[in-house]
């Protein structure tokens, strides 16, 4: 018998939140409803799971193999102290870059499938997670549109988009390994996506992405700022406001996500655990 939770529909053209069940408990059957739920909706948020670290690994596992287990979204440093925008820290560059929409690893040459993300400090004001529906984007365009893009591909790169916020990191750090600039191979990937699970096709742009072959370097960049500006707009669009314990999980393959800024004189210490992609529906091309 499966478990009944509840399923509530964002009002958005994706996303849900799941309530009703402890996610460490998850039995064979419920899990399997829920993994539905999840191709369906893109997104699930789950309030008050206060997961342990190894229960959200483990409900990660469940999704697929880990690009990373628990990696530190946070302006706390090991030692208690707040890192400040105004040293140059590189981890707060990160946590800025983060604010432009973007999928996560589209740099490498595997793509991530999704994270399951859960918050265990927030800041009282700001600090949101916004994510956007690249399905309903692609399907919302105009037929040229979809015309003109069906064979275009882009480069994506950290270091593209970080240098655009006037970030050049420290490199041979712990940081500039930890932070991804060294898995960055500034890959090519086709503006649409095929969804491995669904089939549905979705936009595959963000913050990473660049120089489309066959444009000029300023054509590319208006087309893409043009499709992120058209793509990220509701009925396609839902920002959470997070409560220390919330758990969401988000399908990399098929949304977009960002960072919201925050007072940084407060701390918000995030955790994110990193499912990869298929090595064959999430390869770079060539
Ligand atoms: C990430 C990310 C957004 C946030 O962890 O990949 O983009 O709100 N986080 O911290
Ligand atoms: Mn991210």
């Amino acid at each position: 018998m499966a478990q009944s939770f509840d399923v509530q529909p964002l009002d958005a053209s994706f996303g849900a939140v799941v309530t009703g069940l402890r996610l460490p408990d998850l039995d064979r059957p419920s899990w399997q409803a829920l993994h539905e739920a999840w191709l369906e909706y893109a997104l699930l948020v789950f309030p008050g799971q206060f997961l342990k670290k190894d229960e959200q690994i483990a409900f990660a596992r469940r999704f697929g193999a880990l690009e990373f287990e628990m990696g530190a979204v946070s302006n706390v440093r090991e030692d208690g102290t707040l890192r400040l925008e105004a040293e140059g820290d590189d981890v707060v560059k990160i946590l800025k870059g983060n604010e432009g929409w973007h999928a996560d690893s589209t740099f490498k040459p595997i793509a991530a499938k999704g994270a399951v993300f859960s918050a265990e400090i927030v800041p009282t004001v700001g600090g949101h997670t916004g994510w956007a529906d690249m399905r309903a984007a692609y399907e919302a365009l105009d037929e040229a549109t979809r015309e003109r893009i069906a064979p275009l591909r882009a480069y994506h790169s950290l270091h593209y988009s970080q240098k655009r916020i006037g970030h050049v990191p420290k490199a041979g750090t712990d940081d500039y390994r930890r932070l991804g600039f060294a898995g960055d191979e500034n890959v090519l990937r086709p503006l649409v996506k095929i969804h491995p699970d669904t089939g549905r096709k979705s936009l595959l742009i963000g913050r990473h992405a660049h120089d489309i072959p066959g444009l000029s370097p300023a054509e590319s960049e208006a087309l893409l700022q043009e499709l992120i500006d058209f793509a990220c707009q509701p009925p396609r669009l839902y920002h959470h406001d997070w409560r220390a314990g919330d758990v969401v999980v988000w399908d990399n393959r098929c949304l977009l996500h960002q960072a919201t800024p925050f007072d940084m004189t407060q701390p918000r210490v995030m955790w994110h655990t990193r499912i990869a992609g298929d090595p064959v529906s999430e390869a770079a091309v060539g």
